[in-house]
């Protein structure tokens, strides 16, 4: 009786080393994919380059599975923005354009403004800002983005804190007008019914990317305005307020050569950006041909987005005039575009 206790006992030692062995590889160097995707169940080992799926350093790189695709093959990337990529769009919002170019937009605090129009993507930026007293426009920030794509509506912003803490996630997301939970915890994801939103997270709290299929990949970190910030720039914050904002990076696979937007328009390949060089802060502007009236708004003067050519993927022209304007279809009912009569 007692010997067979002691026989039981050392067969669940060994099942639970051979456990917990596989836990820890699994933590150090295989990749697993979330039980939707195509590549679930499968065995994928880190490539030597990155070895962890997950780092707490800001410029590591990790590896990353594309989960959807058959080879199953892990591949490194960085999964925070890189604010001196192209692409970027951080601080008070200074932005890299898809021509490598910097210049600032600084639009205008609670005001939202086309980053990028096509006629298949619409990705509209909400600034937020403070303007000391004196001061002839707003310090601003991008505080949310709003995304229009396959006839979905998605946004993520930052949530307002009276002070930064890396202990707290930042981040709320809302699709086709709910309220999105996108639970806490690195490699967390959530796709879309249709598979073609993809929200990961890459760290605890704060940092995810978004993928768009086919279309465009989004690297996203919140960060608050430090006090280090207030100083060097002499924003004068208002205290009670740590402006919590989004750092941007995107990647675009699809844009068309008409593309527009605040920053759309420098992937343009016939745009002559107008920012001279040697100029220390070369400001853009054009607020009042980007604004829009909503996060989620597809209307505004050079906006190009199109549910029709937005749900087929033919290619068009991307003209300008029409496409948002005809309210005879129905489908544009209730989504928020204003329709000139
Ligand atoms: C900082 O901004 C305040 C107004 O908000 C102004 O009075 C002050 O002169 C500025 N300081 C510097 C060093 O520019
Ligand atoms: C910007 O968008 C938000 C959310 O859609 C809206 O509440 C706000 O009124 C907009 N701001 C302006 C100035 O239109």
């Amino acid at each position: 009786m007692s010997s067979m206790k002691v026989i039981r006992s050392r067969y669940s030692f060994v099942i639970l080393l051979i456990f917990v062995s596989a836990v820890i590889k699994a933590n150090a160097d295989y990749f697993k994919c979330p039980k939707a995707s195509l590549c679930y169940g499968k065995l994928i080992e880190c490539p030597k380059g990155c070895p962890s799926a997950y780092s707490k350093n800001k410029n590591a790189k990790v590896c990353n599975v594309n989960c959807d695709s058959h080879s199953c093959k892990p591949h490194c990337k960085h999964t925070k923005p890189n604010c001196d990529g192209p692409g970027s769009a951080c601080h008070d919002p200074r932005f890299i354009g898809g021509d490598g170019i910097v210049f600032y937009f600084h639009g205008k605090s609670n005001e939202n403004f086309s980053l990028v129009s096509d006629s298949s993507l619409q990705i509209n930026g909400r600034f937020i800002g403070h303007r000391p007293a004196g001061r002839g426009r707003d310090f601003t920030w991008i505080q949310a983005l709003g995304i229009l794509f396959n006839y979905h509506k998605f946004s993520l912003e930052a949530t307002k804190a009276a002070t930064w803490s890396s202990e707290v996630d930042h981040l709320k997301f809302s699709y086709n007008g709910e309220d999105l939970v996108v639970p806490e915890g690195a490699l967390s994801v959530w796709y879309s019914p249709e598979k073609d939103v993809k929200v990961e997270r890459v760290a605890e709290k704060n940092t995810v990317i978004v993928t768009l299929k086919g279309s465009a990949e989004i690297m996203i970190n919140v960060v608050p305005v430090t006090k280090e910030d207030n100083r060097i720039h002499n924003y004068s914050l208002p205290a009670g307020d740590c402006f919590t904002h989004l750092e941007v990076q995107f990647k675009f696979f699809a844009l068309s050569p008409t593309v527009d937007g605040v920053l759309g328009r420098t992937y343009r390949p016939d745009f002559e950006n107008p920012v001279q060089t040697g100029v220390a802060m070369p400001v853009l502007g054009g607020e009042d041909e980007y604004r829009t009236n909503s996060l989620l708004s597809a209307y505004c003067s050079t906006c190009l987005f199109s549910l029709e050519s937005g749900s087929n993927k033919e290619t068009t022209s991307g003209t300008k005039s029409g496409v948002l304007l005809d309210c005879t279809h129905g489908a544009f009912a209730g989504y928020g575009i204003i329709c000139k009569k």
